[in-house]
């Protein structure tokens, strides 16, 4: 398959530049209402709403900033925000299409609180709906459809919860710099990732992610179920190591699994973690693919790697007969869903 067949991902550099170039005026405070939200002011934590392709976004600033800042980005990815959230917090509600029915109703219940609150969207009811309260909002570029639009959704998220956070110059530094593992990962395709595509076709699939960068296994799992229909169990290191370890005395039939090394991870104590779950699978005799990232920052290390995975989901795709691009029983629920709300 030529570069050109894969969807959008030979232009996600230009669409990751595009977006972080989306500057945000935060304003001090907007008045909704009876109710004065306030941008202005020492958050004590950031939460970052949104579903599937546009949800994803939130768990990879989790993993690129978390470790940096001193208050927690929690990702929500459900009809409600958790109850402690207040007007101390600030909100990213992200929706590729700005119509999703639990970003909408998080954002209303930010309103609702006086909670300040950033949407990022293509248009849709979230734009309509911040544009009405002049709350502010984040036009996004388009793609084929919203897991495509990962740049455009991750790098303005990016940039926006940087500037909130004071910390803009350092973010754009480190997100520029992952446009470069992006653009590597796409030359490195067809050499370091598209061989596993016959491997993995009409398999179930086990993906172990170290913690600090679990946002891959996550994305990894959602491209395959969305593009080539295929389930994946996403297991988290060390937490793995304390259950779905556990099943691999025995010979499962049909199953995969791949093992994410990471530069970042190495020499560190999770790379312990790695190393002895290397060591136990092989001793147990079961084999596994081992999916080395490039990068020089975790932001890169899980660019590089949602690209080139990304990719092979495309692959599989197609080997399996799929339509990468369809997700039929998802907008069958997303339709009953609105009919009743
Ligand atoms: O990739 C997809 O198409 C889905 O996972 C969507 O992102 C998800 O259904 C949420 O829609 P939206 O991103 O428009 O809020």
């Amino acid at each position: 398959m030529s570069l050109s067949e894969y969807i959008d991902y030979p232009r996600w550099p230009q669409l990751a530049e595009e977006s972080l170039r989306i500057d945000v005026r935060l304003p001090e405070k907007v008045k909704v209402g009876e109710k004065e939200l306030t941008y202005s002011k020492k958050f004590r934590g950031i939460v970052i709403s949104g579903m599937g392709g546009s949800g994803i976004a939130g768990d990879i600033v989790r993993d690129t900033l978390q470790d940096m800042i001193d208050i927690p980005i929690i990702v929500n990815k459900d009809l409600h925000l958790p109850s402690y959230v207040n007007d101390d917090y600030l909100v990213v509600a992200i929706s590729y299409s700005g119509n999703t029915a639990e970003t909408i109703r998080c954002y209303e219940s930010c309103i609702e609180k006086g909670i300040p609150v950033i949407t990022i969207s293509t248009g849709g009811k979230l734009r309509e709906l911040a544009e009405r309260n002049g709350t502010p909002h984040i036009t996004i570029p388009k793609a084929t459809a919203p897991r495509y639009g990962l740049p455009c959704l991750l790098y303005s998220c990016l940039r926006a919860v940087g500037k909130a956070l004071s910390i803009e110059d350092k973010v754009l530094s480190l997100a520029e710099n992952s446009i470069n593992y992006m653009r590597k990962a796409l030359d490195d395709y067809p050499t370091r990732f598209k061989a596993l595509a016959d491997k993995l076709a009409n398999k179930f699939t086990m993906i172990y992610t170290p913690s600090p960068i679990a946002s891959l296994g996550v994305r990894f799992k959602n491209d395959m179920n969305e593009n080539a229909k295929q389930p994946v169990a996403v297991c988290i290191i060390p937490e793995s190591e304390h259950n779905d370890l556990a099943i691999h005395i025995r010979e499962i039939e049909n199953l995969e699994i791949l093992v994410v090394d990471a530069p970042s991870i190495r020499n560190t104590e999770h790379g312990v973690h790695v190393t002895a779950l290397m060591k136990v699978l092989e001793e147990l005799g079961r084999r596994f693919h081992k999916i080395e990232l490039e990068g020089d920052s975790r932001l890169s290390e899980i660019v590089y790697g949602v690209t080139g995975l990304g990719m092979l989901t495309i692959d599989i795709a197609r080997i399996v007969g799929v339509d990468p691009v369809k997700i039929e029983a998802i907008d069958r629920v997303k339709k009953y869903v609105t009919s009743r709300s």
